[in-house]
Protein backbone atom coordinates (compact mmCIF):
# COMPACT_ATOMS: atom_id res chain seq x y z
CA UNK A 1 0.00 0.00 0.00
CA UNK A 2 1.37 3.29 -1.39
CA UNK A 3 -1.47 5.82 -1.61
CA UNK A 4 -4.34 5.30 1.19
CA UNK A 5 -7.43 7.11 0.74
CA UNK A 6 -8.67 7.98 4.32
CA UNK A 7 -12.35 8.90 4.16
CA UNK A 8 -13.71 10.86 7.41
CA UNK A 9 -10.68 11.51 8.87
CA UNK A 10 -10.74 15.02 10.28
CA UNK A 11 -13.51 13.34 12.61
CA UNK A 12 -12.92 11.82 15.83
CA UNK A 13 -11.60 7.95 14.99
CA UNK A 14 -10.19 9.35 11.72
CA UNK A 15 -8.38 11.94 12.73
CA UNK A 16 -6.75 9.90 15.53
CA UNK A 17 -5.86 6.83 12.85
CA UNK A 18 -3.85 9.40 10.37
CA UNK A 19 -1.80 10.25 13.78
CA UNK A 20 -1.10 6.85 14.16
CA UNK A 21 -0.88 5.65 10.41
CA UNK A 22 1.88 8.79 10.09
CA UNK A 23 3.58 8.94 13.41
CA UNK A 24 3.60 5.06 14.70
CA UNK A 25 2.35 2.65 12.30
CA UNK A 26 5.59 1.81 10.20
CA UNK A 27 3.46 2.61 7.32
CA UNK A 28 5.98 4.96 4.62
CA UNK A 29 3.23 6.01 2.12
CA UNK A 30 1.01 8.51 1.42
CA UNK A 31 -2.67 9.19 3.23
CA UNK A 32 -4.99 11.10 1.19
CA UNK A 33 -7.90 12.41 3.76
CA UNK A 34 -11.77 13.05 2.22
CA UNK A 35 -13.91 15.01 4.36
CA UNK A 36 -17.04 16.63 3.73
CA UNK A 37 -16.57 18.62 7.15
CA UNK A 38 -19.89 18.52 8.80
CA UNK A 39 -20.06 19.29 12.07
CA UNK A 40 -18.20 16.81 13.13
CA UNK A 41 -15.44 16.83 10.85
CA UNK A 42 -12.59 19.36 11.78
CA UNK A 43 -9.29 20.08 10.19
CA UNK A 44 -7.86 21.87 12.73
CA UNK A 45 -7.48 17.90 14.75
CA UNK A 46 -4.97 17.50 12.10
CA UNK A 47 -3.28 20.90 11.87
CA UNK A 48 -0.14 19.46 13.13
CA UNK A 49 0.04 16.09 10.95
CA UNK A 50 -0.57 18.66 8.06
CA UNK A 51 2.20 20.34 9.15
CA UNK A 52 4.91 18.02 9.89
CA UNK A 53 4.23 15.88 6.63
CA UNK A 54 3.87 18.15 4.11
CA UNK A 55 4.41 15.28 1.28
CA UNK A 56 2.88 12.39 2.62
CA UNK A 57 -0.70 14.02 3.77
CA UNK A 58 -3.39 15.82 1.63
CA UNK A 59 -6.54 16.88 2.58
CA UNK A 60 -9.15 16.99 -0.32
CA UNK A 61 -12.58 18.36 1.20
CA UNK A 62 -15.35 16.71 -0.90
CA UNK A 63 -18.59 14.28 -0.22
CA UNK A 64 -17.87 10.83 -0.18
CA UNK A 65 -21.62 10.72 -1.95
CA UNK A 66 -20.13 12.83 -4.91
CA UNK A 67 -18.86 10.63 -7.52
CA UNK A 68 -16.54 12.19 -10.27
CA UNK A 69 -14.71 14.11 -7.07
CA UNK A 70 -14.24 10.63 -5.83
CA UNK A 71 -13.36 9.54 -8.97
CA UNK A 72 -11.14 12.00 -9.45
CA UNK A 73 -9.31 11.30 -6.28
CA UNK A 74 -8.42 7.54 -6.80
CA UNK A 75 -7.12 8.88 -10.39
CA UNK A 76 -5.63 11.77 -9.02
CA UNK A 77 -3.43 10.30 -6.23
CA UNK A 78 -3.26 7.05 -7.30
CA UNK A 79 -5.16 5.44 -4.76
CA UNK A 80 -4.14 1.71 -3.72
CA UNK A 81 -5.91 1.29 -0.25
CA UNK A 82 -8.84 2.48 1.31
CA UNK A 83 -10.22 3.03 4.92
CA UNK A 84 -13.59 4.47 5.45
CA UNK A 85 -14.76 5.90 8.19
CA UNK A 86 -17.07 8.91 7.30
CA UNK A 87 -20.29 8.48 8.30
CA UNK A 88 -23.14 9.88 10.34
CA UNK A 89 -22.38 8.53 13.57
CA UNK A 90 -24.60 10.13 16.73
CA UNK A 91 -27.77 7.68 17.67
CA UNK A 92 -29.50 10.52 18.82
CA UNK A 93 -29.37 12.83 15.61
CA UNK A 94 -30.25 9.61 13.60
CA UNK A 95 -33.72 9.37 15.83
CA UNK A 96 -34.16 13.12 15.04
CA UNK A 97 -33.11 12.95 11.62
CA UNK A 98 -32.36 9.92 9.57
CA UNK A 99 -32.03 10.92 6.11
CA UNK A 100 -28.39 12.48 6.20
CA UNK A 101 -27.66 8.68 7.68
CA UNK A 102 -29.09 6.65 5.04
CA UNK A 103 -27.09 9.49 2.14
CA UNK A 104 -24.15 9.25 3.76
CA UNK A 105 -23.77 5.98 5.66
CA UNK A 106 -25.75 4.12 2.53
CA UNK A 107 -25.67 5.88 -0.45
CA UNK A 108 -21.91 7.74 0.10
CA UNK A 109 -20.44 3.76 1.07
CA UNK A 110 -22.12 2.38 -2.34
CA UNK A 111 -20.30 5.66 -4.35
CA UNK A 112 -17.14 4.80 -3.05
CA UNK A 113 -17.77 1.34 -3.91
CA UNK A 114 -18.50 1.59 -7.02
CA UNK A 115 -15.55 3.75 -7.86
CA UNK A 116 -13.71 1.28 -5.94
CA UNK A 117 -14.82 -1.38 -8.62
CA UNK A 118 -13.58 0.56 -11.77
CA UNK A 119 -10.26 0.73 -9.96
CA UNK A 120 -9.79 -2.62 -9.26
CA UNK A 121 -6.96 -3.48 -11.16
CA UNK A 122 -4.80 -1.29 -8.90
CA UNK A 123 -6.73 -1.95 -5.55
CA UNK A 124 -5.62 -3.60 -2.99
CA UNK A 125 -7.73 -3.25 0.12
CA UNK A 126 -11.21 -1.51 0.97
CA UNK A 127 -11.03 -1.78 4.78
CA UNK A 128 -14.65 -0.78 6.33
CA UNK A 129 -15.45 0.53 9.44
CA UNK A 130 -18.25 -0.13 11.23
CA UNK A 131 -19.86 -0.76 14.64
CA UNK A 132 -21.04 -3.37 17.09
CA UNK A 133 -24.30 -1.88 17.17
CA UNK A 134 -25.42 -3.94 14.02
CA UNK A 135 -26.07 -6.80 15.75
CA UNK A 136 -28.71 -4.80 18.31
CA UNK A 137 -28.91 -5.70 21.57
CA UNK A 138 -27.62 -7.98 24.11
CA UNK A 139 -29.46 -9.30 27.32
CA UNK A 140 -27.45 -9.79 30.48
CA UNK A 141 -25.20 -12.48 29.08
CA UNK A 142 -23.49 -13.25 25.86
CA UNK A 143 -21.34 -11.28 23.11
CA UNK A 144 -21.39 -10.72 19.79
CA UNK A 145 -19.15 -12.39 17.40
CA UNK A 146 -18.89 -12.19 13.75
CA UNK A 147 -21.67 -14.88 13.31
CA UNK A 148 -23.96 -13.10 15.07
CA UNK A 149 -27.08 -12.07 13.08
CA UNK A 150 -27.40 -8.60 12.32
CA UNK A 151 -30.47 -7.24 14.21
CA UNK A 152 -30.22 -3.26 13.96
CA UNK A 153 -31.83 -0.83 16.34
CA UNK A 154 -31.71 2.25 15.39
CA UNK A 155 -31.94 4.59 12.24
CA UNK A 156 -27.69 4.80 12.87
CA UNK A 157 -27.19 1.15 13.13
CA UNK A 158 -29.89 -0.03 10.43
CA UNK A 159 -27.80 2.67 8.16
CA UNK A 160 -24.48 1.18 9.27
CA UNK A 161 -25.69 -2.17 8.39
CA UNK A 162 -26.67 -1.62 5.29
CA UNK A 163 -22.90 -0.16 4.11
CA UNK A 164 -22.02 -3.25 5.93
CA UNK A 165 -23.63 -6.27 3.58
CA UNK A 166 -22.99 -3.48 0.57
CA UNK A 167 -19.33 -3.72 1.43
CA UNK A 168 -19.55 -8.00 1.58
CA UNK A 169 -21.53 -8.19 -1.46
CA UNK A 170 -18.84 -6.72 -3.17
CA UNK A 171 -15.86 -9.55 -2.49
CA UNK A 172 -18.37 -12.04 -3.22
CA UNK A 173 -20.31 -10.12 -6.54
CA UNK A 174 -17.15 -8.69 -8.03
CA UNK A 175 -14.28 -9.84 -6.20
CA UNK A 176 -13.42 -6.72 -4.35
CA UNK A 177 -10.63 -7.44 -1.96
CA UNK A 178 -12.56 -6.10 1.38
CA UNK A 179 -12.04 -6.36 5.31
CA UNK A 180 -14.37 -5.49 7.51
CA UNK A 181 -14.17 -4.27 11.36
CA UNK A 182 -16.90 -3.99 13.85
CA UNK A 183 -15.98 -2.30 16.70
CA UNK A 184 -17.83 -1.51 20.42
CA UNK A 185 -17.72 2.39 21.49
CA UNK A 186 -14.26 4.27 21.32
CA UNK A 187 -13.09 7.58 23.68
CA UNK A 188 -10.15 9.47 23.42
CA UNK A 189 -8.83 12.98 22.84
CA UNK A 190 -10.63 14.53 19.81
CA UNK A 191 -14.44 13.02 20.03
CA UNK A 192 -17.26 15.24 19.94
CA UNK A 193 -18.96 16.50 23.21
CA UNK A 194 -22.37 15.07 22.00
CA UNK A 195 -21.16 11.56 23.10
CA UNK A 196 -21.43 10.36 26.36
CA UNK A 197 -17.95 10.34 27.78
CA UNK A 198 -16.82 13.96 26.39
CA UNK A 199 -20.37 15.28 27.47
CA UNK A 200 -19.46 13.96 30.62
CA UNK A 201 -15.96 15.05 31.06
CA UNK A 202 -16.91 18.93 29.73
CA UNK A 203 -20.29 19.17 32.23
CA UNK A 204 -18.33 17.52 35.42
CA UNK A 205 -15.31 19.81 34.79
CA UNK A 206 -18.06 22.65 34.80
CA UNK A 207 -20.59 21.66 37.10
CA UNK A 208 -23.31 21.37 35.06
CA UNK A 209 -25.93 18.48 35.34
CA UNK A 210 -24.60 15.03 33.95
CA UNK A 211 -28.23 13.78 31.89
CA UNK A 212 -28.04 10.12 32.39
CA UNK A 213 -30.83 8.84 29.85
CA UNK A 214 -33.35 6.09 31.74
CA UNK A 215 -31.84 4.11 34.98
CA UNK A 216 -28.48 4.69 33.28
CA UNK A 217 -28.19 0.90 33.61
CA UNK A 218 -27.77 -0.12 29.86
CA UNK A 219 -23.93 -1.38 29.15
CA UNK A 220 -21.28 -0.04 26.74
CA UNK A 221 -17.93 -2.23 26.05
CA UNK A 222 -15.63 1.08 26.11
CA UNK A 223 -12.13 1.00 23.79
CA UNK A 224 -9.61 3.62 23.80
CA UNK A 225 -9.62 5.08 20.21
CA UNK A 226 -5.44 4.63 20.00
CA UNK A 227 -6.33 0.80 20.61
CA UNK A 228 -9.31 0.65 17.78
CA UNK A 229 -6.94 2.71 15.40
CA UNK A 230 -4.75 -0.20 16.20
CA UNK A 231 -6.78 -3.19 15.71
CA UNK A 232 -7.65 -1.37 11.54
CA UNK A 233 -3.86 -1.20 10.69
CA UNK A 234 -3.40 -4.86 12.33
CA UNK A 235 -6.47 -5.72 9.33
CA UNK A 236 -5.34 -4.02 6.66
CA UNK A 237 -2.05 -5.69 6.94
CA UNK A 238 -2.65 -8.83 7.75
CA UNK A 239 -6.56 -9.19 7.56
CA UNK A 240 -8.02 -11.96 5.28
CA UNK A 241 -9.83 -10.58 2.59
CA UNK A 242 -13.86 -11.12 2.74
CA UNK A 243 -13.49 -11.16 6.26
CA UNK A 244 -14.91 -9.51 9.32
CA UNK A 245 -13.06 -8.53 12.80
CA UNK A 246 -14.93 -7.76 15.32
CA UNK A 247 -12.44 -5.32 17.90
CA UNK A 248 -13.78 -5.20 21.80
CA UNK A 249 -12.37 -3.30 25.04
CA UNK A 250 -13.07 -6.17 27.41
CA UNK A 251 -14.18 -3.41 29.75
CA UNK A 252 -18.47 -3.73 30.01
CA UNK A 253 -19.31 -0.80 32.24
CA UNK A 254 -23.41 0.28 32.75
CA UNK A 255 -23.17 3.96 31.89
CA UNK A 256 -24.06 5.05 36.01
CA UNK A 257 -20.65 3.50 36.21
CA UNK A 258 -19.10 4.98 33.58
CA UNK A 259 -20.27 8.13 34.44
CA UNK A 260 -19.30 7.94 38.53
CA UNK A 261 -15.88 7.13 37.56
CA UNK A 262 -15.56 10.12 35.95
CA UNK A 263 -17.29 12.22 38.64
CA UNK A 264 -13.96 10.60 41.01
CA UNK A 265 -11.99 11.00 38.45
CA UNK A 266 -12.62 15.04 38.29
CA UNK A 267 -12.96 15.46 41.71
CA UNK A 268 -9.51 14.06 42.24
CA UNK A 269 -7.77 15.91 39.43
CA UNK A 270 -9.97 19.04 39.32
CA UNK A 271 -11.08 19.52 43.07
CA UNK A 272 -13.82 22.15 43.54
CA UNK A 273 -15.13 22.50 47.51
CA UNK A 274 -17.24 24.55 46.43
CA UNK A 275 -18.66 21.86 44.04
CA UNK A 276 -19.08 19.10 46.20
CA UNK A 277 -18.50 15.53 44.97
CA UNK A 278 -19.62 15.73 41.53
CA UNK A 279 -21.67 12.60 41.64
CA UNK A 280 -24.28 15.35 43.06
CA UNK A 281 -24.42 16.17 39.67
CA UNK A 282 -26.14 13.24 37.72
CA UNK A 283 -29.69 13.81 36.82
CA UNK A 284 -31.73 10.70 35.46
CA UNK A 285 -33.30 11.85 32.51
CA UNK A 286 -36.08 10.77 29.42
CA UNK A 287 -34.99 7.82 28.10
CA UNK A 288 -33.58 7.30 24.34
CA UNK A 289 -36.27 5.55 21.95
CA UNK A 290 -35.44 2.23 21.57
CA UNK A 291 -32.18 2.44 23.86
CA UNK A 292 -30.33 -0.84 22.96
CA UNK A 293 -29.61 -2.71 26.85
CA UNK A 294 -26.17 -4.03 26.11
CA UNK A 295 -23.28 -3.95 23.90
CA UNK A 296 -20.27 -6.40 24.63
CA UNK A 297 -18.05 -7.96 21.86
CA UNK A 298 -16.06 -11.66 21.57
CA UNK A 299 -13.10 -10.40 19.91
CA UNK A 300 -11.22 -13.74 19.95
CA UNK A 301 -10.70 -13.78 16.04
CA UNK A 302 -8.71 -10.24 16.04
CA UNK A 303 -6.81 -11.57 18.94
CA UNK A 304 -6.18 -14.95 17.94
CA UNK A 305 -5.62 -14.29 14.41
CA UNK A 306 -4.00 -11.25 13.88
CA UNK A 307 -2.19 -10.64 17.47
CA UNK A 308 -4.20 -7.68 18.58
CA UNK A 309 -4.94 -6.84 22.36
CA UNK A 310 -5.94 -3.78 23.69
CA UNK A 311 -3.39 -1.97 25.67
CA UNK A 312 -4.86 1.07 27.60
CA UNK A 313 -6.63 0.23 30.54
CA UNK A 314 -10.03 2.00 30.64
CA UNK A 315 -8.75 3.93 33.97
CA UNK A 316 -5.38 5.32 32.28
CA UNK A 317 -7.27 6.18 29.12
CA UNK A 318 -10.07 7.84 31.02
CA UNK A 319 -7.74 9.86 32.90
CA UNK A 320 -5.70 10.93 29.55
CA UNK A 321 -8.65 11.63 28.06
CA UNK A 322 -10.19 13.81 31.16
CA UNK A 323 -6.44 15.73 30.86
CA UNK A 324 -6.77 16.03 27.14
CA UNK A 325 -9.94 18.09 27.38
CA UNK A 326 -8.87 20.12 30.34
CA UNK A 327 -5.84 20.73 28.62
CA UNK A 328 -7.56 21.53 25.11
CA UNK A 329 -10.36 24.37 26.31
CA UNK A 330 -9.95 26.48 23.68
CA UNK A 331 -10.39 23.19 20.80
CA UNK A 332 -13.52 22.64 23.09
CA UNK A 333 -14.59 25.97 23.04
CA UNK A 334 -14.40 26.58 19.33
CA UNK A 335 -16.24 23.23 18.32
CA UNK A 336 -18.73 24.13 20.72
CA UNK A 337 -19.52 27.64 19.45
CA UNK A 338 -18.86 26.79 15.93
CA UNK A 339 -16.13 28.65 15.60
CA UNK A 340 -14.28 26.25 13.66
CA UNK A 341 -17.49 25.67 11.28
CA UNK A 342 -17.06 29.65 10.55
CA UNK A 343 -13.60 29.11 9.63
CA UNK A 344 -14.23 26.23 7.61
CA UNK A 345 -16.55 28.40 5.42
CA UNK A 346 -14.06 31.10 4.85
CA UNK A 347 -11.26 28.51 3.90
CA UNK A 348 -13.23 26.32 1.79
CA UNK A 349 -15.96 28.31 0.64
CA UNK A 350 -19.73 26.34 1.36
CA UNK A 351 -19.12 23.35 -1.18
P1 LIG B 1 -17.37 11.33 13.67
O1 LIG B 1 -18.80 11.72 13.58
O2 LIG B 1 -16.51 11.92 14.74
O3 LIG B 1 -16.62 11.66 12.29
C1 LIG B 1 -17.21 11.39 11.04
C2 LIG B 1 -16.41 12.14 9.98
O4 LIG B 1 -16.98 11.84 8.69
C3 LIG B 1 -16.45 13.66 10.13
O5 LIG B 1 -15.16 14.19 9.95
C4 LIG B 1 -17.39 14.11 9.02
O6 LIG B 1 -17.10 15.42 8.52
C5 LIG B 1 -17.13 13.04 7.97
N1 LIG B 1 -18.25 12.89 7.03
C6 LIG B 1 -19.57 12.76 7.36
N2 LIG B 1 -20.31 12.67 6.23
C7 LIG B 1 -19.44 12.71 5.18
C8 LIG B 1 -19.59 12.65 3.77
N3 LIG B 1 -20.80 12.52 3.21
N4 LIG B 1 -18.48 12.72 3.00
C9 LIG B 1 -17.24 12.86 3.56
N5 LIG B 1 -17.06 12.94 4.87
C10 LIG B 1 -18.13 12.86 5.69
O7 LIG B 1 -17.37 9.74 13.74
P2 LIG B 1 -16.38 8.74 14.50
O8 LIG B 1 -16.86 8.54 15.88
O9 LIG B 1 -14.99 9.16 14.25
O10 LIG B 1 -16.70 7.39 13.69
C11 LIG B 1 -15.95 7.05 12.52
C12 LIG B 1 -16.44 5.72 11.98
O11 LIG B 1 -16.27 4.71 12.99
C13 LIG B 1 -17.92 5.69 11.62
O12 LIG B 1 -18.08 4.94 10.42
C14 LIG B 1 -18.59 4.99 12.80
O13 LIG B 1 -19.76 4.31 12.39
C15 LIG B 1 -17.50 4.03 13.22
N6 LIG B 1 -17.50 3.65 14.65
C16 LIG B 1 -17.53 4.60 15.63
C17 LIG B 1 -17.49 4.20 16.96
C18 LIG B 1 -17.47 5.22 18.08
O14 LIG B 1 -17.54 4.85 19.25
N7 LIG B 1 -17.34 6.51 17.81
C19 LIG B 1 -17.46 2.84 17.31
C20 LIG B 1 -17.44 1.90 16.27
C21 LIG B 1 -17.46 2.31 14.94
P1 LIG C 1 -23.27 7.42 22.97
O1 LIG C 1 -21.95 8.01 23.39
O2 LIG C 1 -24.25 8.29 22.25
O3 LIG C 1 -22.92 6.11 22.12
P2 LIG C 1 -23.92 4.93 21.58
O4 LIG C 1 -25.31 5.37 21.69
O5 LIG C 1 -23.47 4.81 20.15
O6 LIG C 1 -23.59 3.73 22.41
O7 LIG C 1 -24.00 6.86 24.25
C1 LIG C 1 -23.40 5.87 25.07
C2 LIG C 1 -24.40 5.46 26.12
O8 LIG C 1 -24.65 6.58 26.98
C3 LIG C 1 -25.75 5.08 25.53
O9 LIG C 1 -26.28 4.00 26.32
C4 LIG C 1 -26.60 6.31 25.73
C5 LIG C 1 -26.03 6.93 26.99
N1 LIG C 1 -26.10 8.40 27.08
C6 LIG C 1 -26.60 9.01 28.23
O10 LIG C 1 -27.04 8.35 29.17
N2 LIG C 1 -26.62 10.38 28.29
C7 LIG C 1 -26.16 11.16 27.28
O11 LIG C 1 -26.22 12.42 27.38
C8 LIG C 1 -25.62 10.52 26.10
C9 LIG C 1 -25.10 11.34 24.96
C10 LIG C 1 -25.59 9.14 26.06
Amino acid sequence: MHSILVTGGCGFIGSNFIRCLLTESGFSGRVVNVDKLTYAGNPENLTDIAEQFPDRYVFVRADICDRSAMTDVFARFAIDAVCHFAAESHVDRSIVAPEGFIKTNVDGTFTLLEVARERADRLMLFHHVSTDEVYGSLGPEGYFSEETAYRPNSPYSASKAASDHLVRAYHHTYGLPVTISNCTNNYGPFQFPEKLIPLMILNAAEGKPLPVYGQGRNVRDWLHVMDHCRAVWAIMQGGKRGETYNIGGRCELANIDAVALICDLLDEILPDAALGPRRGLITFVKDRPGHDLRYAIDSRKIERDLGWTPQVTFETGLRQTIQWYLGHRAWVQRVRTGEYQRWVQQHYGNG
